[in-house]
């Protein structure tokens, strides 16, 4: 049995799936919308291997056209998406036709973007196959790089469905898991759920599939409650998501750092600041920083990140990151009852937490 969630925005009604088998479902649900072309969007890599599931995807939906796109260093460009629009306009691409993303994020967030401004938005849905692209599934943003800026060029946007078949998940890298489980625990601080840590960190040891829907499930809740309250992003809940990002935007840029690894060291330097700002106990501080040592086990950049950190720069990074506005520097921490978006940080608190930091050892 499938678990089903329901997203409510202004402007669409989502609907997200996670299971197992999920072919015969996705293909029901997705024909039940009347679109009248589908185009698939597809990861290479998820593609490999699975004739079966493509062949029967393609035949029975009537695809029009199969745009195979492999991601690369320069990451979910521009260029990317003009070659899609182009094989659109080729297959005569209606206000009435669907994109269908098969894929991780990088894919989704290339669909989406084309899919919310061909013809002033059209019919959009992702079928997930990273463990990130599923416990972060789109929901209410889109967006891509502009040259060094990281995702500069986006809309507010969401697929009709999202289906996150787990059965995906059993030829992505082990490495790739691990990526996705740092959004899984940036959730479980959002919501202080010590249950959701330490399955986490069991997953950490051992690698057990016995988790993954949980993970995705509570993860998917944790992203609904955070944007429907807040769909433009103005309010604040949306904000919560943000939680390790505005380091984690700093090592992307710099080092072209995966979303998911940079995340993992965004919490950690969030986790020090909150700290340093008297708002999390000596205890929550200890616990969250066990958690990291596990992580740090499975990606071990934290000596290499310390060696290359320019306080100056990241600093510089920080100000003109997009929590912080009016040279104010603006930043989400984890707190014992949750998270706290603080505001008017004195850069010279900053800087010290960056020293500890450099010094921290996992
Ligand atoms: N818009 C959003 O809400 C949102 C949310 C999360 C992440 N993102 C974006 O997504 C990107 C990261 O996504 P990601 O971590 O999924 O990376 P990704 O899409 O690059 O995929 C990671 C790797 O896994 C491979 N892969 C995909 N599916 C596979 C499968 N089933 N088996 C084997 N290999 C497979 C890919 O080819 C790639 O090499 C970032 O750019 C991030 O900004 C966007």
């Amino acid at each position: 049995m499938n678990k089903k969630i329901i997203v409510k925005l202004p402007y669409i009604t989502q609907e997200i799936f996670i299971g197992e088998k999920m072919l015969d479902f996705v293909v029901s649900k997705i024909k039940s919308r009347k679109y009248d072309k589908y185009i698939l969007i597809v990861d290479i890599n998820a593609k490999k291997d699975r004739r079966n599931y493509f062949n029967r995807l393609i035949n029975d939906l009537n695809i029009v056209d199969i745009i195979v796109l492999q991601p690369t260093p320069n990451y979910k460009s521009f260029k990317e998406c003009e070659k899609v629009i182009k094989r659109l306009i080729k297959v005569k691409a209606s206000r009435k036709s669907c994109l269908i993303s098969v894929g991780g994020g990088y894919v989704s967030d290339i669909t989406g973007y084309v899919a919310s401004n061909y013809m002033r938005g059209i019919g959009f849905v992702q079928i997930s196959t990273t463990l990130m692209s599923m416990v972060d599934a789109v929901i209410g943003k889109v967006a891509i790089n502009y040259g060094n800026y990281k995702n500069l060029l986006g809309s507010f946007y969401s697929p009709k469905f999202v289906f996150s078949d787990l059965n995906f998940l059993s030829t992505l890298r082990k490495e790739e898991k691990v990526l996705g489980l740092s959004e899984v625990w940036k959730h479980a601080l959002i919501k202080r759920d010590e249950d959701i840590v330490k399955k986490i960190e069991s997953y950490l040891l051992n690698f057990s599939d016995k988790h993954y829907s949980e993970f995705i499930h509570f993860s998917m809740r944790v992203k609904k409650s955070c944007v429907e309250n807040d769909y433009d992003d103005r309010i604040g809940s949306h904000k919560a998501l943000s939680l390790g990002h505005t380091f984690a935007n700093f090592l992307e840029r710099k080092s072209k750092m995966r979303h998911g690894v940079a995340v993992m060291y965004g919490i950690i330097f969030a986790t020090i600041l909150s700290k340093r700002l008297g708002k999390l106990s000596l205890e929550n501080y200890t616990r969250i920083i066990k958690t990291a040592k596990r992580f740090e086990k499975n990606i071990g950049l934290l000596k290499s990140i310390q060696k290359d950190l320019k306080v100056k720069k990241v600093l510089e990074s920080f100000f003109s990151d997009k929590i912080s506005e009016n040279n104010s520097l603006n930043f989400v921490l984890p707190i014992d009852s949750g998270y706290l978006i603080y505001k008017n940080i004195p850069e010279k608190i900053a800087t010290e937490a960056l020293e500890i930091f450099k010094k921290l050892e996992l």
